[in-house]
């Protein structure tokens, strides 16, 4: 796995950016937003919203007929942005539904992988697109899973999906490095945070979820992170020494 330098100084931290977090309703994405180092434009992309300091674009990210709402957002924001970079971190996800291939409802399924595989690639490349003749600073960051790197049992569109985005993110970021200024891409997984996802985890029945326990376990030991903190060290891999098209983890994040 790629690894994270230390904090560079190529960009100071009192910019104005214009920033897009996909699911910054609620979880890591709300946290996200509480916590940007930035003067920013704020958007979240999300079906709730509410989040405060946020524009909302509410979109179904499961649904493919709403993503083009998302690329016109990009474009139309960015057509009258005056300021010193553009930022995309999509972290929307799902688990649901919960259990094995073969078992799980099929509408559900499809959902999983809209969400989780195909919006993650599309809105991604829609980013891209929207970016490709600006001269700002740019940054797609993707939060992944250690679930896209180790298989879980119950979860084979979650993995899938998040495995998806860590290639698509390797591949991307070598497309990148040939664009000057490129946009930077990267996956981060942000370990297991204490949101709502997690609480689901621990709900779910044993014989669709065989790792329940661990989860529970995890927990009951206090070992969730906090979402905030999580969100500052994402924040923070904008201004480190980052190979384009690396995959991370949070832990390996110092
Ligand atoms: N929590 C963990 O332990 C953990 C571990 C590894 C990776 N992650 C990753 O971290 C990210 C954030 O997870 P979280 O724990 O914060 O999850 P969460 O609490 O369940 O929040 C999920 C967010 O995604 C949005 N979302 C879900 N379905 C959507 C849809 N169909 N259309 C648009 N937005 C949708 C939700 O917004 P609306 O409901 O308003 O649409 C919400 O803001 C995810 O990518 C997840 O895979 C989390």
């Amino acid at each position: 796995m790629d690894q994270a330098g230390a904090p560079g100084n190529a960009v100071g931290a009192f910019r104005r950016m214009l920033v897009w977090i996909s699911g910054a309703s609620a979880g890591l994405g709300a946290a996200l937003a509480a916590t940007i180092p930035f003067d920013a434009e704020l958007v979240d992309i999300s079906r709730r919203g509410g989040t405060p300091g946020t524009h909302h674009v509410a979109v179904d990210l499961a649904n493919p007929d709403m993503w083009p709402l998302v690329e016109e957002d990009f474009n139309r924001r960015l057509a009258t942005f005056d300021g010193d970079g553009v930022v995309f971190v999509h972290n929307a996800a799902t688990l649901t539904p919960l259990g094995p291939a073969g078992a799980v409802s099929t509408a559900e399924y499809t959902r999983n992988v809209l969400l989780n595989s195909a919006a993650a690639q599309v809105l991604g490349h829609a980013f891209l697109r929207a970016v490709a003749d600006s001269k700002l600073e740019q940054h797609l960051v993707m939060v992944s899973s250690g679930a896209g790197r180790r298989p879980h049992e119950g979860e084979s569109s979650y993995c899938a999906g998040k495995a998806a985005l860590d290639q698509w993110v390797r591949a991307v970021g070598l497309e990148q490095q040939r664009r000057n200024p490129g946009c930077r891409v990267i996956s981060v997984a942000p370990g297991a945070i204490d949101t709502d996802m997690q609480a689901e985890l621990r709900a779910a029945r044993a014989d669709m979820f065989p790792e329940v326990y661990r989860f529970r376990q995890l927990e009951a030991e206090g070992r969730l992170a906090k979402p905030e903190d999580v969100a500052r060290t994402i924040w923070s891999l904008l201004d480190r020494d980052v190979a384009n098209g690396a995959v991370l983890h949070v832990r390996d994040i110092t």
